[in-house]
């Protein structure tokens, strides 16, 4: 058996003593003596009675280690023109200032807090803050718009909100503190305080509730590790469903520490004091576990980059951070090395730089397609891996484990389940279908550390949307299947999510704000192909009976209304005016068929990213599949 078949089948049929194993590994205040058991609803929970600090694990544990001088953060910002490094010391008294401050202001254990911050080092200091004294941490992307902050604030209920004065977006200078300002005005809940950290680039004018965050920290005291057990929430990160209302994962804390830690070996084969570098953001999942987390837990360095792969100041970026500070693992999302082939198609720019240090390149957020992944794999020297996973899991469910056993990579599959994942790719009827056959991937309880542990403040829907449609499984949402040498193939959501450069949206929220909109009578959001964000939002819009105005109006003013309810990020630019949508005899809007000819399969070949399936084809696919008539559309 190979040592990749053994470790699978140990985690799979004994997981409580392949997780026991794995646990010894962190830095417990009270090693956890319940290894796994079950809520009333069924669902795993991990070293429930284990008492642990995350921040005291990936902090202060390497300091008294003997790890204090050696750098925990690099940060890079071409966008500022601005570099600084952070040791673990350096790192763990900020932190334990910050963390006093936030007690001045009255959080403590279980509070919640949001956070809404750029790409810089403090954003890590007050999420490993929260950490140290046993907050919740919400982290906010921060290219949503106000009434998304809104909604979050409303449902996390934060008692203080920390943000920066401003983002920079490649040469705009974005305020935060409007953002902030006008979701708190929008929630009915209202947060206590709101800590803003002032940046050079704008600083903020403070109000009633506002503090300076360097005033806050100069008075603040030191604050200490707060232990907390292991199914304790550490966070709760909002992710698109296909409603209108996010959905907020919850995180426990050992599950998480203990999944990490063993990710690093297995999966990027990276140890103490290896550079890794997660060129993502703060606020995606990503950026929780492989920018903020996971390095540091492992005593590695993280590298924290502020800027986009390309035209900061061009499509050599990532390739200068990697030979500057001697990266080892290197992970992004597809659509980056996209932006980078469309700018520099022969990677003259990569030449130019000496990046002999980098051992493995890692690619997730959205399928590899495989017109990227040659083009890739032609260019380096070192395995370019394709892994897949999602907010919710937190943690790859599929890769090619380099610390383990690589093993050969085919293009397309994300290679092979990890230990602890038991996938299974299941029919309608939830029968598991033969190799080579497409279905639901599922996995199959329990789910291994690390993962959600419910919806905050919704048990119900955490049921609902992931544990109802097969019992005894996690309906993770995407299809796919095996092929005969056990590989994974990752095809697509089965639901009205859509990914768009790396980023995951949903279709029903956009369809809620243009809905909303008075001249629109019905409307779809499908994503159709694109060849550099993999997707991009296009509505279908029936405008109401009498309505007099341009159409080219109504379009901008949809696309404005997107803009500024869920934010630049969902990249709505496209609106199409219509006659009829697809629809059943009793007026339901056939999503399935809207899926699947902006996937092509309605025009007998499947589109791939190069072969888009175009906006007019759309338009005439719409034409020719539409059942009832334009009228009876708006009589719906
Ligand atoms: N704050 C404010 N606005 C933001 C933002 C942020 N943090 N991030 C993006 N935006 C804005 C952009 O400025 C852009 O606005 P515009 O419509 O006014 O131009 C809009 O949101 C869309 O952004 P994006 O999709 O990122 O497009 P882009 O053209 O700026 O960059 C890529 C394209 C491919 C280079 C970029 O999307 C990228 O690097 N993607 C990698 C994704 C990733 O890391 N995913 C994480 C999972 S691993
Ligand atoms: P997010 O929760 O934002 O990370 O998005 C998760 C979704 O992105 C998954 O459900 C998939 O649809 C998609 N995804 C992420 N990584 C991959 C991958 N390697 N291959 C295919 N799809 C992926």
């Amino acid at each position: 058996m190979s040592m990749y078949q053994d470790e699978f089948r140990r985690s799979i049929d004994h997981p409580e003593a392949f997780w026991a194993e794995q646990a010894r590994r962190i830095p417990w205040f009270t090693p956890p003596t319940t290894i796994l058991e079950y809520d009333e609803a069924g669902h795993a929970r991990w070293f429930v009675d284990g008492e642990l600090n995350l921040c005291h694990a990936a902090l202060d544990h390497h300091v008294d280690q003997g790890r204090g001088d050696q750098p925990a953060i690099l940060w890079d910002s071409p966008v500022t023109d601005s570099k600084r490094t952070l040791t673990f010391a350096e790192m763990r008294d900020q932190v334990a200032r910050f963390a006093g401050a936030l007690r001045s202001l009255g959080v403590e254990k279980g509070d919640r807090v949001v956070i809404y911050m750029p790409m810089v080092p403090e954003a890590l200091v007050a999420m490993y803050a929260c950490a140290r004294l046993g907050a919740v941490h919400s982290v906010v992307f921060g290219g949503f718009a106000p009434h998304e902050l809104a909604v979050r604030i409303e449902d996390a209920e934060p008692k203080v909100v920390v943000a920066a004065s401003c983002g920079v977006e490649v040469d705009r200078v974005l305020p935060y503190k409007p953002i902030i300002d006008a979701a708190i005005e929008q929630s009915s809940y209202k947060p206590e305080a709101c800590v803003v950290f002032q940046r050079e680039q704008h600083r903020a004018e403070l109000g009633t509730i506002d503090h300076d965050w360097a005033a806050l920290v100069e008075k603040a005291e030191p604050a200490d590790c707060v232990a907390v057990k292991g199914s304790d929430p550490l966070y709760v990160l909002y992710t698109s469903g296909t409603t209108g209302k996010p959905k907020g994962v919850v995180r426990d804390t050992g599950g998480y520490a203990v999944a990490l830690t063993y990710s690093m070996d297995t999966i990027y084969d990276v140890a103490p004091g290896d550079v890794f570098f997660s060129a993502s953001d703060v606020g995606w999942v990503v950026g929780h576990s492989y920018i903020v987390y996971a390095p540091l837990l492992r005593g590695c360095t993280t590298v924290v980059y502020e800027g986009k792969p390309v035209k900061t100041p061009d499509a050599g970026a990532f390739w200068r951070l990697i030979s500057e500070y001697r990266v080892k693992s290197f992970f992004t999302a597809p659509t980056a090395f996209r932006a980078m082939k469309k700018e520099d198609p022969d990677a003259k720019l990569m030449a130019q730089y000496d990046i002999s240090c980098l051992k493995a390149l890692f690619l997730a957020g959205e399928r590899l397609d495989p017109p990227t992944f040659h083009w890739l794999d032609d260019l380096m020297d070192v395995p370019v891996i394709d892994h897949w996973w999602q907010t919710e899991t937190g943690w790859p469910i599929a890769a090619n484990l380099q610390g383990l056993e690589p093993m050969p990579t085919k293009a397309g599959s994300a290679t092979v389940p990890v230990p602890g994942f038991n996938v299974q790719v299941l029919d309608r009827e939830g029968e598991p279908v033969a190799p080579m056959e497409q279905g639901s991937v599922v996995i199959k309880q329990p789910m291994p550390p690390g993962c959600l542990t419910g919806v905050w403040g919704d048990p119900k829907r955490f049921h609902s949307a992931y544990m109802a449609a097969f019992p005894g499984y996690y309906l993770t949402g995407d299809g796919g299947y095996f092929d005969e040498d056990g590989y994974l193939f990752i095809m697509g959501r089965t639901d009205d999510v859509i990914n768009i450069a790396g980023h995951r949206l949903s279709t029903g929220e956009m369809e809620e704000v243009v809905g909303a909109h008075p001249a629109v009578a019905e409307c779809a959001v499908i994503g159709i192909h694109d060849a550099l964000k993999g997707q991009l939002p296009v509505g279908l819009v029936i405008p109401k009976d009498g309505f007099e105005g341009r159409e080219a109006d109504l379009e901008e003013e949809l696309i404005a209304l997107v803009r500024e309810k869920i934010g630049p990020i969902a990249c709505f630019k496209q609106v199409l005016v219509v006659d009829r949508l697809p629809k059943t005899r009793s007026g339901k809007i056939l999503r399935k068929l809207l899926r699947n000819i902006a996937d092509g399969k309605e025009f007998g070949v499947p589109s791939t990213i190069d072969d888009p399936a175009s906006l007019q084809d759309v338009h005439e696919a719409m034409k020719e599949r539409s059942v009832g008539t334009a009228h009876e559309a708006r009589q719906v």
